[in-house]
């Protein structure tokens, strides 16, 4: 694990402890300064407990991810919104203004868009997932504005190779119709060959949480909001990458049946973003999706 963080004046200090909050209880690391909680972050007293006026820094990822948050209303609106501004008010409370940084999405865009999206453009986004990112992207903007909060909201492009197994997300079939044929499993593609993308690895989508999180707020401009770095490919490329590295047995394990729903959806959301904020913070990004592949062979 790494060793430092950057603290409230922009120098590294040293990390004292991680806490790992999910409601499924993460795998141990063995490191003594991780303490992993098991718990409901929507439940009483949960988030009031995990931060204090000690906690520096806050990497908000625990969301019901698109199709679990367009299946259940409800839930979706609890996890993601309702707990979101729950986790500013708390920072708020405690009055020491630690960093958070949020994890968006692309999918608060949508309708008609640009081949590249424009870092301007405006929110239009076409889930109550996608509304549940914009509206936490723009309370992340307001409470760092107010002084209450530190924060940074990456909009992510669809991680691919994600390890483990598929989720609740609309976009999960981009590492499915990787991660599946390579492990000798059948894989269900229910978009077209054509549909356009927007890429990045889980190495890099680590290195840049952690580089958003150590950029100085002066870095940041008039909103806290970077498109992270990604590469734009039509799933038919992504086929062929995996022919080149997974040999042609792998991509025929790959069996095509369209769901028009996740077509409209996953289809709908920008296949490629203007990130020159990226390349202002030093954001690391992909060369290509061979490189990704590769990437999650030697991790799996
Ligand atoms: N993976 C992607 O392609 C992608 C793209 C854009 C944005 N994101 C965002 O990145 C973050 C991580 O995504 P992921 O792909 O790892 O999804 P994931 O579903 O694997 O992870 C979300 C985590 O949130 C936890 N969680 C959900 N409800 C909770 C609750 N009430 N209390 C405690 N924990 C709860 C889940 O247990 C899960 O471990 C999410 O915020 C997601 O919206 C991911």
């Amino acid at each position: 694990m790494r060793g430092a963080l950057a603290g409230a004046g922009g120098t590294q200090s040293a990390i004292d402890e991680v806490v790992l909050l999910d409601q499924t209880a993460a795998p141990a690391t063995g490191d003594p300064r991780v303490r992993v909680v098991a718990a409901d972050l929507t439940a009483d007293g949960v988030l009031e407990s995990a931060i204090d006026a000690d906690t520096r820094a806050i990497f908000h990822l625990a969301a019901v991810v698109s199709g679990g948050a367009e299946a259940d209303f409800d839930l979706g609106m609890r996890v993601n919104l309702d707990a979101t501004r729950r986790l500013l008010e708390i920072c708020r409370a405690r009055g020491h203004q630690p960093r958070v940084v949020f994890a968006s999405s692309v999918a608060v865009f949508g309708g008609a868009l640009p081949d590249v999206v424009p870092a301007a453009q405006a929110l239009n986004p076409q889930s109550s997932y996608g509304t549940q990112k914009a509206i936490g992207e723009l309370l992340v903007d307001d409470y760092s504005r107010r002084g209450f909060v530190d924060g940074r909201s990456v909009r992510l492009p669809t991680i691919v190779v994600r390890p483990g197994r598929p989720n609740a997300a609309m976009s999960s079939f981009a590492s499915g119709i990787i991660r599946e044929p390579l492990n000798g499993e059948p894989s269900v593609c229910p978009v077209s060959r054509g549909t356009r993308l927007w890429l990045l690895s889980p190495a890099k989508a680590i290195e840049c949480f952690v580089a958003v999180h150590d950029a100085p707020a002066s870095a940041f401009g008039t909103t806290r909001v970077v498109n992270l770095p990604g590469i734009s490919i039509s799933v038919d490329e992504m086929v062929a990458a995996l022919v080149r590295v997974g040999g042609q047995e792998a991509a025929d394990r790959i069996r095509w049946d369209l769901d028009p729903r996740i077509e409209q959806v996953a289809g709908g959301w920008p296949a490629a973003l203007e990130t020159s904020k990226a390349r202002t913070l030093g954001l690391p990004g992909n060369e290509n999706f061979d490189e990704i592949i590769r990437e999650y062979l030697a991790t799996r």
